[in-house]
């Protein structure tokens, strides 16, 4: 059983709280600033900016732009890190708001100013609270909306002394300070692909002479759609999206060549590595079909989040001391990706989201040029993370 303090969850709450005109500040701030994915440099200053101010050791920059800001206990054990994404997205904003986007064509549209104005703000409340055993790391990473930014922290020793990881993601699809678990598999892996269908050109009316690239893709499409459909075990889920399609230069000639890109989300690891072979087999079979050849070129991006047994418990049981039981939701995994998975396959970690919906804002979903949060939410992330790192620190 896990013993946690309800009067100092109490007390972190309320911390939080006060702490509310900063956390605002602070994410407009980084709103109206968007940087992409590897560019977070102003961002990135602002942030070690402050946590030197909180006395923090700091090291990096990892990943171009990325840090880790370590809170020393008393006497060793073992340490908990905690992580915020920083990247915005190439989105044009389309909000209204005095702290729009000032960046033509970046906003953060995925709440990730929200994520960096939070971790601040456990960081701040965590300072004045030195830990009796073990440590505190304060991860903020590049280029999660590429999958990219996780893997190039852990590949540059970010991660190194750290025994275990929580991190979370802001939703305004969920109401203002519930919390939701997904259980075991907290998101899909993202994999990519692009796909050529090589046909061969000709006039458009003697379609006999040619081979028509863009009739053998219309076979190729509706065949892949059919693999989810009829070819898996319906009980776990696959997305095969093709995105991009673009084939054909006249509307009198038979285009030679039809270029798809698109991805490929599923949940379930190992279906996730038999995916390629899987579509190579259809595609392969109607193109030769047909009198076509096919490329294909398939890219593992980033893996399933894999949230750990015990990391999920403490999280849960944090959220319930801090904010009541009513607060913390059970949802489904998403497919949508997230590379914080990538240290779910190096520690034993546990990721949540936050939810922001309310009646003060429209609550578009992520990745809308009308994203945003209500603003309230910000003080429940900085007490569950601070409150949750404690807690591991103690258990
Ligand atoms: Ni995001």
């Amino acid at each position: 059983m896990i013993a946690l303090n309800a009067q100092r969850s109490k007390q972190l709450l309320q911390e939080a709280q006060l702490l509310q005109p900063q956390l605002t500040a602070w994410r407009r701030d980084f709103h109206q600033h968007p940087e992409l994915a590897f560019e977070e440099q102003r961002t990135s200053e602002k942030v070690s900016c402050f946590l030197k101010s909180l006395n923090l050791e700091i090291s990096g920059p990892f990943a171009e732009t990325g840090m880790v800001a370590l809170l020393k206990g008393k006497k060793p054990g073992k340490t908990i890190g905690l992580r915020a994404d920083m990247d915005a997205l190439p989105i044009q904003e389309q909000n209204t708001f005095c702290f729009k986007s000032e960046n033509d064509g970046k906003s953060h549209a995925c709440g990730h100013d929200a994520h960096t104005a939070m971790l601040m703000g456990a960081a701040q409340l965590l300072a004045k609270r030195q830990p009796e055993h073990g440590n505190i790391a304060f991860l903020f990473q590049p280029a999660e909306e590429v999958s990219k930014g996780a893997k190039a922290m852990i590949d540059a020793g970010a991660l190194n002394g750290i025994d275990e990881m929580a991190g979370l993601h802001i939703n305004a699809g969920i109401d203002l300070g519930k919390i939701a678990f997904s259980g075991k598999i907290g998101c899909g892996s993202t994999d990519f692909f692009s796909l050529t269908i090589i046909g061969k050109g000709g006039h458009a009316a003697h379609p006999d002479l040619t081979v028509d690239s863009v009739a053998v893709t219309g076979q190729v499409i509706t065949a892949l759609q059919q693999l989810a459909s009829r070819q898996i075990d319906p009980a776990d889920p696959v997305v095969l999206t093709i995105a991009t399609i673009h084939g054909g230069t006249a509307n009198n000639a038979i285009a030679p060549l039809v270029k798809m890109t698109g991805t490929v989300r599923t949940l379930n690891p190992e279906l996730r590595k038999t995916m390629p072979e899987r579509m190579t087999s259809i595609v392969k079979g109607i193109t030769s079909a047909f009198g076509a050849d096919y490329d294909l070129d398939y890219t593992f991006s980033s893996p399933s989040i894999i949230n750990d047994d015990r990391m999920t418990l403490l999280a849960q049981q944090t959220v319930d001391a801090l904010l009541g039981k009513g607060h913390r939701l059970q949802s489904k995994p998403s497919l949508g990706g997230e590379d914080f998975s990538f240290y779910t396959e190096q520690l034993p970690s546990v990721f949540f989201v936050l939810g922001a919906g309310s009646d003060a804002i429209p609550r578009h979903p992520n990745h809308h040029p009308q994203f945003t949060v209500d603003e309230r939410a910000l003080p429940y992330g900085s007490a569950v993370l601070a409150a949750l790192a404690m807690n591991a620190l103690e258990n």
